[in-house]
Order: C-alpha cells, then sequence, then structure tokens
C-alpha cells in the first residue's frame, strides 16, 4: 500500500513480468495482438487526454454534456448516500459531475490500470471533496482483483462505468465483465453506464484517424513503452497507425502495419514481421441501445433510465440489479 496526502492506495497493479508475458503471447499469435489495457503509462495517460480535447473525437465530449445536462436527473435516480466504484477511472472529470449531483454520496472508489495518474487524480478530489472518502485501486478490471469494501453508510453501491470503455472487451468478455459488476454493485445496487452507439462510418473512423496525429501517436506509444519497459527495439517509424471501422462486428479497429519487413527484439526475443503485417492493438465496440439493454440483462441488471443527445451519438443508461 501507498500513503500520499492521507490517501491509502491499494495496489493490484500488474507486475512488469505480467506485462512481458502477455507482449510475448501477443507477438507470438499467427494474427499479432497487443492488449489495449496497456495503452496507459503516463505518456499514453497525457496522449489520451489529448484525444478527448479533439474535434474529430466527439465521444468525450458528448458523454460529458449528457452529463452535465442531465446531472441532477441521473443523481436524483441514483439517490442518497450512494458509494461509487469507478472501473477505468482515468482523469475522474465526468465523475466531478456526478459527484457534484448526488446527495451525501459516502464514498468513490476509483479503479485504474495506471497508478501514478490514479494517485494524482485522488489526492485532487481529496481537496475538492472533503467529506467524501476517496479509496483509489489500483488494479487490471479485466482480471480478478480483490473487490473494495463497502462503507457501511452506504445506502446502495453503483458501478460506474463511463467513457465507452467497455468497447475495448469482445462481447464474451464483456459479459464476463458486466457480471462481475452486477455481483460487485450486490442487491439493490446500480451500474451508470456510457456507450457509445453505432453510427455512420465516417464519423467514426474520423475520431479514431485525427488530422493532428495524436491518435496515431497514441496507439505507437505502445510501441515506445514496450522499449521503455521491456529492452524492446521498435522503430516507430517503421509502423503506420491504421483504424478502420468493420462494420459487420461493430468495431473500430485499430492497428501498427509494418512498413517492411523487419525483426524486432523485446526483452532478447526475437519477432519478424513482414511487410504490410498488422498488430492488432484495440477493438472499440459500437452499440444499439436496446441490444445493450438485452446485454446488460443477461448479466443482471434491469433497465432503469438511458439519456442520449440530440444527435443519439451516444448513450449514458441506468440499471439496477435484478433480484
Ligand atoms: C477509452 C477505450 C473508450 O475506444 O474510444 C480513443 C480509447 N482509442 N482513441 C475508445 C481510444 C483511440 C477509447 N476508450
Amino acid at each position: 500500500m501507498t500513503r500520499s496526502a492521507a490517501i491509502i492506495l491499494h495496489d493490484y497493479e500488474p507486475s512488469t513480468n505480467v506485462f512481458l508475458d502477455d507482449v510475448w503471447a501477443g507477438l507470438s499469435q499467427p494474427a499479432k495482438r497487443l492488449p489495449s489495457k496497456y495503452f496507459y503509462d503516463q505518456q499514453g495517460c497525457m496522449l489520451f487526454d489529448a484525444i478527448c480535447e479533439l474535434d474529430e473525437y466527439y465521444v468525450t465530449r458528448t458523454e460529458l454534456a449528457i452529463m452535465r445536462r442531465e446531472a441532477l436527473d441521473i443523481s436524483a435516480r441514483i439517490g442518497p448516500r450512494a458509494e461509487i466504484v469507478e472501473f477505468g477511472s482515468g482523469s475522474s472529470i465526468k465523475t466531478r459531475l456526478l459527484l457534484d449531483g448526488l446527495r451525501q454520496p459516502t464514498a468513490y472508489i476509483p479503479i485504474d490500470i495506471a497508478r501514478g495518474h490514479l494517485a494524482a487524480t485522488a489526492a485532487q478530489l481529496r481537496v475538492r471533496y472533503p467529506n467524501l472518502e476517496v479509496a483509489p485501486l489500483c488494479a487490471d478490471f479485466s482480471e480478478w482483483f480483490e473487490p473494495p469494501e463497502c462503507n457501511g453508510a452506504a445506502q446502495r453501491r453503483v458501478v460506474y462505468f463511463p467513457g465507452s470503455t467497455l468497447g475495448n472487451f469482445e462481447p464474451d468478455d464483456a459479459d464476463t465483465l458486466l457480471a462481475r459488476m452486477a455481483a460487485m454493485a450486490g442487491p439493490g445496487g446500480g451500474l451508470l453506464i456510457g456507450i457509445d452507439l453505432h453510427k455512420d462510418q465516417r464519423t467514426l473512423e474520423a475520431a479514431y484517424n485525427d488530422a493532428r496525429g495524436v491518435t496515431a501517436q497514441f496507439n505507437l506509444n505502445l510501441l515506445a513503452r514496450i522499449n521503455r519497459e521491456l529492452q524492446g527495439d521498435f522503430r516507430l517509424n517503421q509502423f503506420e497507425h491504421v483504424a478502420i471501422y468493420n462494420d459487420t462486428a461493430r468495431r473500430i479497429e485499430m492497428h501498427l502495419i509494418s512498413r517492411r519487413p523487419q525483426t524486432v527484439r523485446v526483452a532478447g526475443r526475437e519477432f519478424h514481421f513482414a511487410r504490410g503485417e498488422a498488430i492488432c492493438t484495440e477493438y472499440s465496440y459500437k452499440y444499439d441501445r436496446g441490444e445493450f439493454r438485452r446485454q446488460a440483462h443477461r448479466a443482471g441488471f434491469r433497465h432503469v433510465q438511458t439519456w442520449t443527445d440530440d444527435r443519439e451519438r451516444f448513450a449514458v443508461m441506468y440499471f439496477e440489479t435484478i433480484g
């Protein structure tokens, strides 16, 4: 445990060994893959925050506008004395809108894989909300981790999962994650989730191929991180960022494409790339509201209310656990 400014951070950060195992395993597949959760080192968190400011990346702006406009309605739905457990809290910007609207929230438990960023954000929240218990937990939430203890004063626990981060999970993994969230919310608990909606291919592809190349930098930072932390020797200018919308699977697919035949070493192991060979680095699934309601229902949630923007680009949905 790490103490900083009276905050106890529960630490299940994946070790460098786990990172290395995942990278070796992913690059050994016939179709090379790297898990998108490793985007978020310090540099990656900064680049992601820069993506959120881009004109083309409508996702964050649209969700924030919904949260701003509906904060009181959402908070009324959740009710007083809620404990908020957030998955993938990042900079907790949207959370502030939620916390500002809630009546007497009892505790806020941000969960994130990026420990430094999490600790800094938690310290800021502590100052802004002196009466709120802030209990950060560093973990890779796609794996099992020790669930946080419930604040005794809480009336209900609400899992907050904004940003359409669920989109990074393939359908089976998304089902598993939602079921674990239902278990964590417990009887009478809730789920407030942000879901990016299916839309025209041009808008979607522009959002992941911005003119300034910030998303390309974000994607390539994964290779830079492997170089920094795992003694890799990727030459970043020998890989190209590509993001396309797969309309059948309803997902954005981000790749890094080898510009020529080359051999790369990672912690002493060699990996060969043909010219044009891809590493798949991220899926970002887009949803249909009705389908998502059914998916959440299978995981143990009953739909309560949906808030969306005028153009129905993004949905913020509230569910309660069944039973
Ligand atoms: C934070 C996972 C929701 O998929 O839109 C942004 C990450 N990747 N641009 C997304 C991301 C490229 C983002 N999520």
